[in-house]
């Protein structure tokens, strides 16, 4: 069974997606972060990301895989990595690249066969798993999720204001909302999950709920 959770950074949705496969025993896939690793070896190897076809292919040849809550590129743990403002930067042409897009369809296709897995991104349930049991969009305020944001900002002591937050965030929704290919977006099935208020645990209680729903209480996962 396939659990797609789609939407915008600071909604909540990786941490809900990752606990949520925790608590079910299931996969995880953080579709993000597989953009974030293409672009880190690009700029290790030197290739130009503008280059989509060589980037394209990159992705094919390296091996990405979610580990205990790692990430794992060829082996190599690069969690940390992927997370710096470098790469949040340099990673945003490369997932408007649609050749770069096809690639990492086929390989989060090949990934999730057969398996029970929670999928998050922005284009899972409308472009890579159409056919998933349950796609959630997963969501909450401008304002709501800049503030959780600054407070990770905080935490890692970057010396961003509220207000940075906010404008940058503004300029990646407009950005993922708009890309020519695999834009972000509610797929047309999915349930809408408004995150405002909720904690974590209660987001994941509600996509649970859904699982539940969907394939009935007792049903096989
Ligand atoms: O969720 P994130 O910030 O780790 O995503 C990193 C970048 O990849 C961001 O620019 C959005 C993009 N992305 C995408 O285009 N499609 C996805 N399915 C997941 C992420």
């Amino acid at each position: 069974m396939i659990i797609t959770l789609d939407g915008p950074a600071g909604a909540g949705k990786s941490s809900a997606a990752r606990a949520l496969a925790a608590r079910l025993g299931w996969c995880y896939m953080d579709t993000g972060a597989m953009y974030r690793a293409v672009t880190l070896v690009a700029l290790e190897r030197g290739i130009p990301l503008d280059d989509s076809p060589r980037m394209a292919a990159l992705a094919e040849q390296i091996r990405i895989d979610f580990r205990a809550g790692r990430v794992l590129v060829d082996d190599r743990d690069v969690s940390t990595e992927i997370r710096t403002a470098r790469i949040t930067a340099a990673t945003r042409p490369v997932a408007d690249a649609p050749p770069v897009r096809e690639a990492m369809k086929r390989i989060q296709r090949r990934m999730a066969a057969g398996l029970d897995i929670v999928t998050e991104g922005r284009d899972q349930g409308s472009v890579v798993f159409p056919q998933a049991e349950v796609k959630v969009f997963v969501t909450a305020s401008p304002e709501e999720r800049a503030r959780r944001r600054h407070r990770e900002e905080e935490a890692r002591g970057s010396g961003m204001t509220l207000a940075d937050v906010l404008a940058a965030q503004a300029e990646r929704d407009a950005g993922d909302r708009c890309r020519a290919v695999g834009a972000m977006r509610a797929a047309d099935d999915a349930v809408i999950l408004e995150t405002d208020g909720l904690t974590p645990e209660q987001v994941v209680d509600r996509l649970v709920a859904l699982i539940e729903a969907r394939r009935g209480p007792r049903g096989p996962a």
